[in-house]
């Protein structure tokens, strides 16, 4: 394949990328995006505080402009993220309790309704785990809601749209040795043997100097698969330069394409400019809009397989 997007089909996988709905006028940006990638997720216009600005009044325009866009042009969508700490809009920031509960619930199958039938996999839940060690799940106001907060907004995603994968999608998750990927995955071999309807798990994969790609990932992601879901690597990024970063970003495509669950890959942005990061260059395509050797180092990945 001459293209990301060519060369991943040709496995059964998927390449994807997040967008900026604020972007789309640019060319450059839309261009590399519709060449390069077969997948999108919103960087941030499908998460709560975009989506539910004021309680029961949903706003899906920005959304809709990722959505469309993906739809125009040929592309599959992730939906990224129905419940989270992160990101609340403010009516929800100070709630608690059974009004939390419910709103997060509300929240969950309001949106999942709105995108029925469009969306390829939900990240129903993202980041609940906390760092470090221990593996406790995150402190937030939808944890103190009660553990089985996260079982019951798969539920309401699975009752909502039926049709979509529902995932659950962290980071800190890939190093098979952290209790946190631990925690994780007992969480969803829990879910599993339990008949929670859980379908994939997201490994964001974020890659920097304290959060290190490490070569037991490939262990990581065919540990969650054999509990039989689809594993996804989500958010890809990875700090760096030069050929250390194009071989860091080798070894991840060769661990998704060494485990048969693993669908697909999403890069988190299109130019190293476009990156959350706000410094360095950890992304495919630089300031503008070239191949860095990254990028050949994924393409030549996907082709040699
Ligand atoms: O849109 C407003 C703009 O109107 C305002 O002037 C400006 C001033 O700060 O803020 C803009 O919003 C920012 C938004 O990105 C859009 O650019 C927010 O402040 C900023 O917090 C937000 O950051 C996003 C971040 O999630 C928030 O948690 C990043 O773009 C987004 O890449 C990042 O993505 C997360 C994933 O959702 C979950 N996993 C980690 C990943 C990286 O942090």
């Amino acid at each position: 394949g001459a293209t990301l997007q060519a060369a991943a089909a040709r496995t059964g996988r998927y390449f994807g990328v997040a967008l900026a709905a604020g972007k789309l006028n640019d060319s450059t940006y839309t261009t590399i995006a519709n060449r390069e990638f077969n997948m999108v997720t919103a960087e941030n216009e499908m998460k709560m505080d975009a989506t539910e600005p004021n309680q029961n009044q949903f706003n899906f325009s920005q959304g809709d402009r990722i959505l469309n866009w993906a739809t125009q042009n040929g592309k599959q969508v992730r939906g990224h993220a129905l419940a989270w700490h992160s990101q609340q809009p403010g009516w929800m920031q100070n709630m608690s309790g059974t009004q939390l509960r419910n709103a997060m619930l509300n929240h969950v199958t309001r949106v999942a309704t709105y995108y029925k039938g469009k969306i390829h996999s939900w990240d129903v839940v993202n980041e609940a785990f906390a760092d470090g060690n221990g593996g406790a799940r995150r402190d937030s106001n939808l944890q103190r809601t009660g553990d089985d907060w996260i079982e019951a907004a798969f539920r309401a995603a699975r009752a909502a749209d039926p049709g979509a994968k529902l995932c659950y999608n962290d980071y800190n998750t890939d190093n098979w040795t952290w209790d946190k990927t631990q925690a994780v995955y007992r969480m969803v071999r829990d879910f599993k043997s339990r008949g929670v309807p859980i379908d994939c798990v997201g490994f964001q994969s974020h890659f920097n100097a304290q959060s290190a790609y490490n070569s037991n990932y490939r262990t990581t992601l065919s540990s969650f698969a054999a509990l039989g879901v689809e594993v996804q690597i989500t958010e890809l990024d990875i700090e760096g330069s030069g050929q250390q970063q194009a071989q860091t970003y080798a070894n991840v495509v060769n661990d998704c394409l060494a485990v048969p669950a693993c669908k697909g890959i999403t890069v988190w942005g299109v130019r190293d400019s476009d990156s959350w990061r706000s410094y360095g260059t950890p992304l495919l395509f630089d300031n503008s809009g070239n191949k860095k050797e990254a990028y050949t180092a994924t393409l030549n990945a996907l082709n040699a397989a």
